[in-house]
């Protein structure tokens, strides 16, 4: 086995450490510090992670160095190309792209299984029209534990299959009728004859008073984006479905903290940001140049949003994806949005800029992919769903990959205390 000597001083002590070296698939290498506290005494620091790897996985590769994508070995380029929501949610949660009859039977059960308890229509009505779909979504994902208690029990392997095929099929339907709640529009139910992007579609823009064709270039290209969006190794969300898996809570309750911890503007909620700061640039009429010099400006309190992201140092595959994707489907829908305008040239700007050169901060997914959900009609608040649920299947895969490890134990960092040393109660009257 490969290791390494470290060699440490800490006040005086000195400690001859032989670490192992574990090496991923691809060369990447790591130092198992698991030893290091019970060796020594000390622990390590690094908050946010930047430096720490928190688990083995076999799920999605990164290189953040050269722009590289890959689900289950296969580049996101050729997914986006040739696969299917479907088909790529198979392949993340199963290792494994799907034979025919195996995808058949993938796609069946998804179709099976889109109803809601109609009880849980009631839950939609309490919020108000206002309610940001992102707290509803969340809300009911981890209320289908309440309907199906047989899940609560992490630990029983055989109801996975049966709970994730309910939660990936259902949260189209929950997804599209917390919209037409906040439209004031009726529910519109999901139907078995569509395919699972076109029935999103179909839930989401048909009304029952008059006939709707589902245009097969929307379901197109939200099929390109959920695939894009389907898994992103450990990130800020699918870290909190593992520490929330960790400690043996249920699918759809940990999966309904990724939803919430995915819902933040530094995460996915940038997608929504996005389209606000071009809104805001188009209103006001602010000169490109000048917007760019304002987010330089640490004062300012303002982020280019969109840009950067902590692993790639290059461009992020998904974001040149989205942005051909972009061009494609506006000029086939007719459509020429001012923003898209903006968005290229604020692109070309930070790219010229040192600053944004010296930090390699480059578009990543959320930067153009506001502009085509704008273009298929969906409201601006819509689209920190709408990636939630392509992030799914990767959630379901890393908390079944978790979840079936032996290894796996509660998460649960430490920290440096830094507060005040013992000190002793002061009864109420004696305080100042
Ligand atoms: N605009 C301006 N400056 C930025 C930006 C940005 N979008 N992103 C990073 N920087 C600067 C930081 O101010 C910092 O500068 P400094 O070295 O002078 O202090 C440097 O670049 C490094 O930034 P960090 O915040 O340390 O990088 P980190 O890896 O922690 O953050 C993040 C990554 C959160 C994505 C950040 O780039 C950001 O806030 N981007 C905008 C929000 C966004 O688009 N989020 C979506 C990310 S993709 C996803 O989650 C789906």
């Amino acid at each position: 086995m490969n290791s390494a000597k470290l060699s440490l001083d800490i006040e005086g002590q000195r400690h001859e450490l032989d670490l192992p070296v574990i090496i991923g698939s691809e060369g990447e290498k790591a130092v198992d510090i698991r030893g290091l506290r019970k060796n020594t005494g000390v622990v390590c620091l690094d908050p946010a992670f930047g430096n720490t790897a928190s688990t083995l996985s076999a799920i999605t590769y990164i290189d953040g160095e050269n722009g590289i994508l890959r689900y289950r070995g296969i580049p996101i380029e050729q997914l986006g190309e040739h696969s299917t929501f479907c088909e790529t949610s198979y392949l993340l949660i199963n290792g494994r792209l799907p034979n025919r009859g195996e995808l058949e039977g993938f796609r069946n059960r998804l179709t099976m299984h889109s109803l809601i308890h109609e009880d849980m229509k009631s839950f939609f009505n309490g919020y108000p029209s206002t309610a940001h779909p992102m707290a509803i979504l969340s809300a009911m994902v981890c209320s289908l534990s309440a309907f199906y208690p047989d899940a609560l029990d992490a630990t029983n392997t055989e109801l996975f299959d049966i709970t994730a095929t309910r939660l990936m099929s259902k949260i189209r339907t929950m997804m599209a009728f917390a919209y037409k709640k906040s439209i004031g529009q009726p529910f519109v139910y999901p139907r078995n004859d569509l395919t699972y992007c076109a029935n999103i579609v179909n839930m989401l823009f048909s009304v029952p008073c008059e006939p709707y064709h589902v245009d097969e270039e929307i379901v197109k290209v939200m099929n390109l984006l959920l695939i894009l969006h389907a898994d992103h190794e450990q990130n800020c969300s699918t870290s909190t479905v593992r520490m929330v898996g960790s400690g043996q809570a249920n699918l759809f309750a940990s999966i309904a903290s990724g939803i919430c911890a995915l819902w933040g503007p530094r995460h996915g909620g940038a997608n929504q940001a996005v389209i606000h700061m071009l809104e805001r640039i188009h209103a006001s009429g602010e000169s490109v140049d000048k917007y760019v010099e304002r987010v330089k400006d640490k004062n300012s309190g303002a982020r280019l949003m969109g840009f950067g992201h902590r692993v790639y140092k290059n461009y992020d595959p998904r974001a040149l994806l989205i942005k051909k994707a972009a061009d494609r489907v506006l000029s086939k829908l007719g459509i020429d949005d001012p923003l898209l305008d903006i968005a290229k040239r604020i692109e070309e700007a930070a790219l010229e800029d040192s600053y944004f050169k010296d930090r390699r901060l480059y578009p990543n997914v959320d930067f153009y992919s506001g502009i085509i959900y704008r273009a298929l009609g969906f409201p601006t608040n819509m689209f920190t769903a709408m990636f939630a649920l392509g992030r799914l299947p990767g959630w379901i895969a890393q908390w079944k990959e978790m979840n079936e490890d032996p290894k796996t134990r509660i998460s649960r960092p430490r920290q440096i205390y830094t507060g005040h040393t013992v000190r002793e109660y002061v009864p109420l009257d004696d305080r100042e």
